[in-house]
């Protein structure tokens, strides 16, 4: 599509040679009033190369672009070229492409095909897996989706914490304690409450520990009957996780997480040792970061066993030597903002130059309105609780309105798991939130089921027109020149660039708040105008209007990783 912006750069470049068409296009505003113009264009800072008073030099430009057909009008206010874009050819453009692109409008080619790993949710094995997780999950999702509509290959990669020395308290614990019976039916309530037993026995006898470091050695040694039991351990927990994806419509091209490296550990220690990085400090092996004003990073216990960043380290080498990535973005919680900046920097000083393309994305916390998590208090609220209660929740809404469907359930989990995945996406990442039935499920505020239910009506405008709504290329645009009408196609035409801006910035907020804009203007036009008309090339324009605004509001909730019913 044209890229309007660009255009108005190349045709001022004409007028204003001192300056490149980059700096052009940045300096290009877009003014909060419409009165003065789609674009405008400040003089200031050419009146140092061109030694003329800015206005003169506005008038001077305004004078030169006029009479070019892109223009409705271009006029010169102070220091200002205000542009007016003619709008019936920009319609047009806007509307058809949409109509013509279908699923593929608002995808673009900033990446280039080029490879990134988003690595997004990354549980803890045997753990709940609760609503603290939906940030990562859903974040992470999004950033997945959205950058492969900005045509990166992405590789999505679950990084599971299914590694370290709580596996050998867990088979200990398992196998005085155990039995398979309930780790199979309640898998990780069971494996956790065997976790935490071993901690009240181990307080009374401390040779437990001993135990539970030999047979968490015995692991790391490729033992087989350990290594069976951590095996089933994890098959079971992923059985959970797996559903929550599922209800989600996640997909992962691979689950490698801190096992997978485990073997991959040694070379990285010797590595650091030959690169002289690693330093003895009582008994554990360190790099010392203090000269770049960070903590110490351990990489071996004293006991000569590994820990988090070791892993990570393993890790980030792994992946460029197997992918090649551009970019490497762990979706993580604040809390391992000094982790990331100490893995960064280690393997900035291990020379690797690739070091700079490792990207941390961190956000904040979610809390509940009845107080805080703990899982050792059992206070913990299981994902797969929400969005199941958010599904009974909204299958009573709909029986309650009374929508004509016959897949009530279909709908009630499109609608319930969505406003769950909306309402995370509408927060700024790096806020702190608490989550709120209420706000959830409003289906008129700003949320997931206002937009869904938006999407629905211009499906229904659409049935409704029956055969009109056939073919609607070629419409005549005079008739989306004003008031709610082009100010949709204006939300339409941004909808790639708002794309793009979120990806760049990691932030889906930005996606969601333009999808809830362009909702709202759809709803605006439909309440300020009378679609199907009698005039039969007015009704053929706002139906190819509606055709598009579907189109942009369907491809939005998918890049957020939700669907978007014909009905509800
Ligand atoms: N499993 C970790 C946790 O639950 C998150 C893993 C983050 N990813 C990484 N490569 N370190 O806190």
């Amino acid at each position: 599509m044209i890229n309007v912006k660009e255009e108005l750069a190349k045709l001022l470049k004409e007028q204003v040679a001192d300056l490149t068409v980059e700096e052009i296009a940045g300096m290009i505003e877009v003014p909060q009033n419409s009165e003065m113009g789609d674009y405008s264009f400040p003089c200031f800072r050419l009146a140092k190369v061109l030694r003329k008073a800015p206005p003169l030099i506005a008038k001077g430009i305004a004078d030169g672009l006029a009479g070019n057909p892109m223009f409705e009008k271009v006029e010169q206010v102070n220091a200002y070229v205000n542009m007016f874009i003619a709008k019936e050819p920009f319609i047009s453009e806007v509307v058809e492409e949409a109509m013509a692109k279908g699923d593929d409008y608002g995808k673009s080619n900033v990446g280039q095909g080029r490879p990134e790993i988003v690595e997004f949710s990354s549980p803890n094995i045997a753990k709940p897996f609760h609503i603290g997780h939906i940030r990562s999950t859903v974040i992470g999702n999004s950033i997945n989706l959205i950058h492969q509509a900005m045509g990166f290959h992405v590789i999505r990669i679950n990084h599971l914490g299914d590694y370290g020395t709580q596996f050998g308290k867990m088979i200990v614990a398992f196998r005085h304690w155990g039995n398979e019976e309930d780790v199979r039916n309640n898998p990780i309530p069971t494996l956790l409450s065997y976790y935490t037993k071993f901690h009240v026995e181990a307080e009374k006898d401390p040779s437990l520990n001993d135990e539970a470091r030999e047979t968490f050695a015995r692991l790391e040694h490729g033992e087989e009957e350990e290594t069976r039991l951590w095996q089933w351990f994890r098959d079971e927990s992923l059985k959970e996780f797996n559903r929550v994806y599922k209800l989600l419509g996640i997909e992962y091209d691979s689950y490698a997480g801190e096992s997978f490296y485990s073997d991959k550990m040694p070379a990285v220690v010797e590595e650091l040792k030959e690169k002289n990085l690693l330093k003895e400090s009582q008994g554990a092996e360190i790099v010392d970061l203090e000269p770049y004003g960070l903590t110490p990073a351990p990489i071996l216990k004293s006991d000569g066993s590994t820990l988090y960043i070791t892993r990570d380290l393993a890790c980030a080498k792994y992946r460029k030597a197997t992918y090649d990535f551009y970019k490497n973005i762990y979706v993580v919680a604040s809390q391992q903002n000094l982790h990331f900046q100490q893995l960064k920097k280690i393997l900035e000083l291990m020379g690797y130059e690739w070091s700079k393309d490792i990207v941390h994305v961190p956000f904040g916390l979610v809390s509940l309105e009845e107080g805080t998590m703990s899982t050792r208090e059992g206070r913990v609220v299981f994902l797969e609780d929400v969005l199941n209660r958010a599904i009974d929740e909204t299958r009573d809404i709909i029986r309650e309105k009374g929508v004509a469907t016959d897949n009530i359930e279909e709908i009630a989990k499109q609608v319930g798991v969505g406003a769950v995945v909306f309402n995370e996406l509408s927060n700024n990442r790096i806020k702190d939130y608490v989550f709120n039935w209420k706000q959830v499920l409003d289906f008129n505020g700003e949320t997931g089921p206002y937009v869904q239910y938006t999407y629905a009506r211009c499906a229904s405008v659409l049935r409704n027109a029956g055969e009109d709504a056939n073919d609607l290329t070629g419409f005549d645009p005079q008739y989306l020149k004003e008031g709610s009408a082009y100010t949709l196609v204006k939300e339409i035409y941004a909808l790639t660039d708002v794309i793009i801006e979120a990806g760049t910035k990691y932030e889906p907020s930005i996606l969601t708040r333009h999808i809830v804009d362009m909702a709202q203007a759809f709803n605006k036009f439909y309440h300020d105008e009378h679609i199907l008309t009698d005039n039969k090339e007015e009704r053929k324009a706002k139906l190819a209007l509606t055709s598009a605004a579907k189109t942009a509001i369907k491809n939005g909730l998918k890049l957020l990783g939700m669907e978007a019913p014909e009905r509800m």
